[in-house]
């Protein structure tokens, strides 16, 4: 689904720059080469970042 419409990052694009580290939205934009424009996606794509940090979280932990 396409969290950001102005730039079309999609939900599954967020959980990726998730694993790979991003920790808020503008390491989203920026590591997509992209830029906020209307900035209206800002708070699904907190969420889906937050989610998908914290699922990494408790998969680390489970595995200890
Ligand atoms: S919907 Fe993401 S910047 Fe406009």
């Amino acid at each position: 689904m396409i969290i950001c419409v102005c730039n079309r990052i999609s939900d599954h694009d967020i959980r990726a720059a998730a694993r790979a580290g991003a920790t808020c939205c503008k390491q989203v934009f920026g590591g997509s080469g992209k830029a906020p424009q209307c900035g209206s996606c800002a708070d699904a794509m907190g969420e889906i970042l937050d989610e998908t940090i914290a699922a990494g979280e408790r998969h680390l932990m489970a595995a200890e």
